[in-house]
């Protein structure tokens, strides 16, 4: 299974997905560049998301605030006291790992010294068995100085979460919508953290990004709506992204291991090649976060019920949505290696059937929802002489008015179908020189691999209906 990872990092780039960072000087560990395709996957989760879980209901509303925040931010948020990891250094080769990482490893429950973890003897250094040091808090925000000299600079960090944005605009977003609870507001946006042990290709990272909302509440209420969100998140998963449900684990935190302040923590977890990790999650946060900003900041954060003249602050169900590990797994849920006869090969590939056929063949085939794909369309025309081209380049850039389109008029016909197959475009079209006396094209879905004549003014309709 490891090997599914290997072979969709290597796809990944070969096709320009995702590169690894900083290349030409090295690279730069656990940093990735989002190329031409990946760039276009990733504009798509975050539109579809945007869509399901802003767009289209009443009670959300949009924002987009800044990363670097007044420093008070977190410190109400408890971040700059408590958001840290224990970190524990091996004496022999002085490499760090996470010591709730190391246990996890080896199935042995944390036990702890006033908060502090304890390194059991039977744990050692992974890489080269050295002992380990006591563990120490690590903070995982990056710092970064908001002026120009030592003496004038402010210490800021870089936000760990979209969150905060959020509960500093809450009585902002309140006045100008006058939004009746329950309600909430959403952003997707980069964030940062100094992970100690990113790893695992896109899955943990130092800078990511977050999609998340925060839904305002009377508390009376709150496991109403919290059933109301799983179940939406459910729906996300089966419906919008189109996953294989059985990957999905739905885990309850039990209460020992919940933030303080939670009554309910549920994280959706899934199986990757690499174990059953965290996806995302969904919190209730009861008053914490509004309470604590009232507290520092002195702004009244109240909220009145206009019908029932009930003064409160309000509670927040807060669902969370890692953009870079819905889109890892949704490389993961694509990726399919498919035995296809050889007959089926051959018709498809441009008078190759002189080429020695063994019984059958292995095709790569991203299998994402159409609406995902980040290319939709690649139009081939079958030669590259001028009387097809042109038809062909005016019917790429007639489409391209409302699809992503991929012009390839290089190889063979089977070697561009195999080219598009693994970059997952559902719709070839080929211009043959028939199609210069019938008007029609040739559209071959990427599924089935079953083709079509259509005619081409009729295509754009027929291509619509299949988008839907
Ligand atoms: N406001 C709540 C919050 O930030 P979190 O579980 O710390 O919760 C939210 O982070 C989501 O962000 C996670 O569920 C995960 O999907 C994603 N995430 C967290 N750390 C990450 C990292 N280092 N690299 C990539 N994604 C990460």
């Amino acid at each position: 299974m490891e090997d599914k990872m290997d072979k969709i990092i290597s796809l990944c780039k070969r096709r320009g997905f995702i590169f690894p960072g900083s290349e030409i000087y090295g690279g730069l560990a656990n940093s990735w560049d989002y190329g031409p395709l990946g760039h276009l996957l990733k504009q798509n989760i975050k539109s579809l998301w945007w869509k399901f879980f802003v767009q289209e209901r009443s009670d959300i509303v949009p924002l987009d605030s800044a990363i670097i925040m007044n420093p008070k931010v977190w410190e109400a948020s408890g971040h700059l006291q408590n958001f840290s990891d224990q970190l524990v250094e091996c004496k022999k080769c002085h490499h760090r790992f996470r010591i709730d990482h190391l246990l996890e490893a080896k199935g042995i429950e944390p036990k702890y010294d006033k908060e502090k973890v304890i390194v059991p003897e039977e744990v050692n250094c992974p890489d080269c068995g050295g002992t380990l040091t006591e563990p120490k808090s690590f903070n995982l925000m990056f710092k970064t100085f908001l002026g120009t000299t030592d003496d004038t600079s402010l210490t800021a960090y870089l936000r760990p979460e979209t969150a905060g944005g959020m509960f500093v605009n809450f009585k902002n977003v309140l006045n100008v919508t006058r939004k009746k609870l329950p309600f909430g507001i959403a952003q997707i946006g980069k964030c940062f953290r100094n992970e100690i042990t990113p790893g695992n290709f896109i899955f943990r990272t130092r800078e990511f990004e977050i999609g998340e909302f925060e839904y305002f509440i009377n508390p009376k209420d709150w496991e109403k709506i919290f059933e109301m969100w799983l179940a939406e998140i459910k729906h996300w998963w089966k419906d919008a992204m189109q996953i294989n449900m059985d990957n999905l684990v739905w885990h309850e935190i039990p209460e020992d291991e919940r933030a303080f302040y939670s009554k309910r923590t549920v994280d959706i977890e899934y199986k990757y090649p690499f174990g059953v990790q965290e996806l995302h999650g969904i919190a209730y946060r009861t008053d914490y976060d509004l309470s604590r900003h009232e507290k520092v900041s002195g702004a009244d954060l109240h909220y009145t019920d206009l019908e029932t003249g009930e003064k409160f602050i309000p509670h927040v169900i807060e669902p969370t949505f890692g953009i870079d590990r819905m889109l890892l797994v949704c490389l993961l849920e694509a990726y399919h290696e498919e035995e296809v006869p050889v007959t089926d090969l051959t018709k498809e590939r441009e008078q190759a059937s002189s080429a020695k056929a063994s019984k059958a063949e292995v095709r790569v085939v991203m299998k994402f929802p159409k609406y995902l794909a980040p290319i939709q369309v690649a139009v081939l025309p079958l030669s590259k002489k001028e009387e097809l081209s042109s038809v062909a380049e005016d019917l790429a850039d007639d489409l391209r008015k409302v699809y992503t389109v991929d012009y390839d008029e290089t190889q063979s016909i089977g070697k561009r179908y195999r080219r598009q197959d693994e970059i997952g475009t559902p719709y070839c079209v080929t211009v043959d020189f028939e199609s210069l006396v019938d008007k029609k094209v040739t559209v071959r879905d990427r599924d089935t691999m079953k083709q079509e004549r259509i005619e081409i003014k009729e295509l754009k309709n027929y291509l619509q209906e299949k988008f839907i």
